[in-house]
């Protein structure tokens, strides 16, 4: 009687095993890469398609046990390989980050070549930079771009260099796969979001022990706690409800590290030479590539940056593609501003709107751009009225001044304040 039995639930223990084994499978080799998914992006989603392409015959186990057995042979080698691969990625960030080689004599590849976005002004180029730029390139490009320094500033930064090719070569690979998933997450949205939590804990403690437990002794301290966590949290609502919109002090990291600091304030080039339509045009203008190469064919090298950033510069002259600057100050569509009217005619100078540009590496907006900056500032400034031939033909305000009834005109009071003025 057990015979047939036995026979009858072969199949089916067969495929329960079978399942089992996969399963063990994925969670061996499926976890660990999933972990890691987003540095092996394109192998774990190919082992994916090949697990699904398993589990789905295992249905058909029963008639062809076989195939299934191949078919995990192949997710094996699938799964060692993007295992090896996930290796050398790691060999290569430990070599990155300076945790490999041990004994190593000079610094770190990432001291120099940031990860992460930072708020002081890093003059060498970021990790992603390099990223990029060798992305496509093989590896004795590479290798010589690091080994063999060509500039004053790369034979000074990357001296003492001893780095074996198959660890050099992890680092590329590590570069090479940074550069398809960008750089790693920051966290400050998540102190943010911990703190704001931790804060609404401690509110509604304090305000549970007041009510109900008054286990504290000292009805001051649940006050207190209740009072500085409410003041807190009002402030950090306040201040993100402020920013919704307004951009002052915006500074963004620009493709290239162009500093004013060093073209307006050490080599005292003037503005308008960069913006040439301020003073006639609407707009001010950002200046072509080829306005830089007038000085950039001959200076190839800079004194904080090397060679990188300026090659950037020739590079996109060379091949004709428009650097994408990043937008900084930028009015809403329904006001109209221009900037012939305050630099051409009023005489406005760029600082008591941009500020002090001249000492800035990175360009940051200096005033809100509300309304009430505009409107205050025509309130307060004086026309210079009778120099300007622009003004000839306001006739009743000169005779206004000329008959004495009044001594200065401020832009108020030629109409800069009519709603129509600003907004069409
Ligand atoms: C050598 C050329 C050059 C000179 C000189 C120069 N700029 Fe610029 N300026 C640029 C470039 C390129 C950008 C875009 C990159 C950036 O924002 O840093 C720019 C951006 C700006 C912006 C921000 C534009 C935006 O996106 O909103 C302002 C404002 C500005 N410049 C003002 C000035 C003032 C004021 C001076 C004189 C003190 C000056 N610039 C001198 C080249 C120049
Ligand atoms: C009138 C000449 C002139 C023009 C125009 C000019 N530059 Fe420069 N640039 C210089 C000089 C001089 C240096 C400083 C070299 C040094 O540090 O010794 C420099 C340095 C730089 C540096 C390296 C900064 C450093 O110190 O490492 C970059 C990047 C740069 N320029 C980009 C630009 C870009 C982009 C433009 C066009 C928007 C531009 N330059 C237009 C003269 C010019
Ligand atoms: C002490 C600082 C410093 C350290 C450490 C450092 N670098 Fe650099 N690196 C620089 C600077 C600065 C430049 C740009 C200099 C230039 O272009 O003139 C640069 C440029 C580069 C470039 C681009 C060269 C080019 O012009 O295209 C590569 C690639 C590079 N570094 C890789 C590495 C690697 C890999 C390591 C670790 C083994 C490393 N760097 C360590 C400072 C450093
Ligand atoms: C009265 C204030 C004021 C003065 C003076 C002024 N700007 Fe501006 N600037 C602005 C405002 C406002 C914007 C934003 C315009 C927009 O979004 O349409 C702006 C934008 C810019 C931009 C970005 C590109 C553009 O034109 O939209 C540059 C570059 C710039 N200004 C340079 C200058 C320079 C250089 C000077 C001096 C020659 C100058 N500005 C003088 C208020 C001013
Ligand atoms: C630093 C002072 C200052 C700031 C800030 C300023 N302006 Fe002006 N504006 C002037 C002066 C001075 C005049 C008078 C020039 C004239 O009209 O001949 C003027 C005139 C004007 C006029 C022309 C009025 C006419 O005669 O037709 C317009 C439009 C204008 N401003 C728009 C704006 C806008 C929009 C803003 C804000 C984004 C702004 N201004 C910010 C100083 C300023
Ligand atoms: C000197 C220029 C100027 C004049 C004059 C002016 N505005 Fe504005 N207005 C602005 C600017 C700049 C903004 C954009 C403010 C912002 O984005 O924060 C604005 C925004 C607004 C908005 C949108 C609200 C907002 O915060 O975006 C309204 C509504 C408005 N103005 C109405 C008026 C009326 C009504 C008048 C006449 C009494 C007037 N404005 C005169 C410059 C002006």
């Amino acid at each position: 009687m057990g015979r047939p039995i036995l026979l009858r639930h072969l199949p089916l223990r067969l495929k329960s095993t079978i399942n089992l084994v996969l399963l063990l499978l994925l969670l061996i080799f499926g976890i660990p890469s999933n972990v890691h998914s987003s540095e092996v992006k394109p192998d774990t989603s190919k082992v994916a398609t090949d697990t699904s392409k398993v589990k789905s015959d295992t249905s058909k186990v029963a008639s062809d046990t076989s195939k299934v057995s191949s078919d995990i042979s192949v997710l094996v080698t699938e799964e060692a390989s993007s295992h090896a691969i996930h290796e050398e990625l790691s060999r290569g960030e430990r070599y990155f980050k300076g945790l490999l080689p041990v004994n190593r004599k000079f610094e770190s590849c990432v001291s120099c070549h940031n990860l992460n976005h930072s708020d002081t002004l890093n003059w060498n180029p970021s990790a992603m930079d390099i990223a990029v730029k060798y992305k496509n390139k093989d590896f004795a490009a590479f290798q010589s771009a690091v080994m063999k320094p060509n500039g004053n500033k790369l034979a000074e930064v990357h001296k003492n260099f001893e780095i074996e090719d198959k660890d050099l070569k992890t680092v590329k690979y590590y570069l090479d796969n940074l550069a398809t998933t960008g750089p790693p997450a920051v966290g400050p949205t998540v102190t943010q979001i911990i703190l704001f939590t931790g804060l609404v804990v401690l509110l509604l403690l304090a305000l549970l022990d007041l009510m109900f437990f008054h286990k504290i002794k000292f009805k001051t301290v649940p006050v207190l706690i209740l009072l500085i966590s409410l003041g807190l949290l009002t402030k950090m609502v306040a201040t993100a409800a402020i920013d919704l919109g307004r951009t002052k002090d915006y500074a963004p990291d620009q493709p290239i590290k162009f500093s004013h600091k060093v073209h307006a304030g050490a080599n005292r080039i003037d503005c308008k030479y960069c913006h040439h339509t301020a003073e006639f045009g609407k707009s001010a203008g950002i200046p072509s590539m080829q306005l830089c190469m007038n000085c950039h064919v001959l200076v190839r090298e800079g004194s904080h940056s090397g060679k990188f950033e300026i090659s950037k510069v020739i590079e996109a002259n060379e091949t004709q593609k428009p650097v994408q600057w990043i937008r900084i100050h930028n009015l809403p569509d329904h006001v109209f501003f221009s900037h012939a009217q305050h630099v051409g005619i009023a005489k406005v100078d760029c600082k008591q709107c941009h500020g002090p540009v001249a000492e800035m590496d990175i360009m940051r907006q200096n005033s809100d751009l509300s309304m009430g900056w505009c409107i205050n500032c025509h309130r307060q400034t004086k026309v210079n009225f009778k120099d300007n031939a622009y003004y000839d033909n306001y006739k009743n305000l000169h005779d206004l001044i000329k008959s004495g009834k009044i001594d200065t005109i401020r832009a108020v009071n030629i109409g800069a304040n009519d709603c129509m003025r600003c907004h069409y």
